[in-house]
């Protein structure tokens, strides 16, 4: 195990090279010399499209592509490496599960649960199936210092309901949700439950069969690895039924002009050329972060946020989304300053070379929900996020900043 401290700053070019602290990880994360190496490697090495020559190139590109398959597989502890479907990102995970899987399942009547603090990615395709199967999406209003109420939410559980869609940890709040107590519930109702893990792959240690996940989607961009690549794991069982979601090249067993017959999972779900490039950078990303540990990694965001935390709490304009304890953040503070838009709060932190992220954070219906609470028509919030490479000197930057705004417009 390698240890985690400041020096891990030297392997990520961006962090190291520039006079700025990057606090956007909710966004995405820097890239490490060795996944950029891995990357670069397999272009200069190894390139050829994968799983259709037999020649040496592309047996090479193949066993680098099924390799990142397993090594995902063993990330998040799924039982199968078949159950690891390689997309985009999240979005395009959660968008595959709800036109295949919810598109053949969901029917006339039938009710899918989403929580109001969801990221758009795992709010419209529930919406959009709804609308074409005539089914209704029913919002879980988390209470208003962002914590779920296991037993309201099951409260909201019937025989009507065939998805539950629920975030791990929330890209505003930060706080975890106890995905193992829901998913007890919903399987008691025979639904199944969607995890949107994209917030926490890179923060917590993920174990979808301890979860009890049915399907978890994450990016790979928010844990170290290139833009352009995701998980979509899903058990086994549940993959095998669904339809394919997109067609075309090296997704099917058979075709003639009558019948086609598809690949087994998880090839049916990868139509076309796939990103060998991303998912070998991938799997530089998740040695990556086993080389230092989630203990380790949990360890120093928590000290990171504390930091922020006991530093806001200084500032009686500044209303923390979430409430100001370390536990209830893992590496994301959102926050409103009093008397100042937060994208005035961004533009300030840009301004200092503080990079934060200011909007609704593509959860808009979680801020206007919040928003009643805190007394105010504004329905965004400014936000930094923490990821292992940040330091104390960064967030005391941040903080700096953060008690200077208000001043700075002249209130
Ligand atoms: N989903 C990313 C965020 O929360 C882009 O900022």
């Amino acid at each position: 195990m390698r240890e985690l401290d400041d020096k891990v700053r030297e392997v990520f070019p961006i962090i190291k090279n520039n006079d700025i602290a990057y606090l956007d990880n909710g966004a995405t994360t820097q890239k490490p010399e060795c996944v950029l190496n891995a990357v670069k490697k397999y272009y200069n090495e190894e390139n050829a499209n994968p799983m259709r020559g037999i020649y040496e190139l592309s047996v090479a590109a193949t066993d680098a592509y099924e390799n990142a398959r397993e090594a995902a597989a063993e990330f998040i502890n799924a039982g199968d490496a078949s159950e690891i479907v390689f997309t985009r990102n999240a979005s395009e995970s959660v968008n595959l599960i709800a036109y295949s899987y919810g598109m053949s399942q969901v029917n006339e009547g039938d009710e899918i649960i989403v929580s109001t603090a969801e990221h758009h990615s795992n709010l419209l395709p529930w919406k959009h199936v709804a609308e074409v199967k005539k089914a209704k999406v029913v919002f879980y209003d988390p209470e208003p210092a962002g914590e779920f109420d296991i037993d309201k939410l099951s409260a909201l559980l019937s025989d009507k309901t065939k998805i539950v869609a629920i975030t791990q940890v929330s890209n505003v709040i930060g706080r975890i949700n106890d995905i193992k107590a829901i998913s007890k519930l919903v399987h008691e109702k025979g639904a199944v439950l969607v995890v949107d893990g994209a917030q926490a792959i890179a923060h917590i240690r993920v174990n979808v069969k301890d979860l009890g996940a049915d399907f978890y989607v994450f990016s790979g961009h928010k844990m170290y690895a290139p833009m352009g690549i995701g998980v979509m794991y899903g058990r086994k069982e549940l993959l095998e039924k669904m339809p394919p979601f997109l067609f075309g090249g090296e997704m099917i067993e058979s075709v003639t002009k009558e019948r086609t017959t598809y690949a087994e999972v998880p090839h049916k779900f990868e139509a076309g050329t796939v990103n060998v490039g991303g998912a070998v950078g991938l799997h530089a990303a998740m040695d990556f972060i086993k080389q230092y540990g989630f203990e380790q990694i949990v360890a120093r965001e928590n000290m990171l946020t504390s930091v922020a935390l006991d530093g806001m709490r200084e500032m009686p304009y500044v209303d923390i989304i979430g409430g100001d304890m370390v536990c209830n953040h893992h590496g994301i503070v959102a926050f409103r300053v009093e008397g100042v838009h937060p994208h005035d709060v961004a533009q300030v932190f840009a301004d200092a070379g503080v990079c934060v992220r200011a909007g609704h954070h593509c959860a808009e219906p979680l801020h206007r929900y919040l928003a009643q609470f805190a007394g105010t028509r504004i329905n965004s919030s400014t936000r930094m996020s923490i990821a292992m490479y940040n330091t104390v000197s960064e967030v005391e930057r941040f903080l700096d900043v953060l008690s200077s705004i208000r001043g700075l417009m002249g209130l």
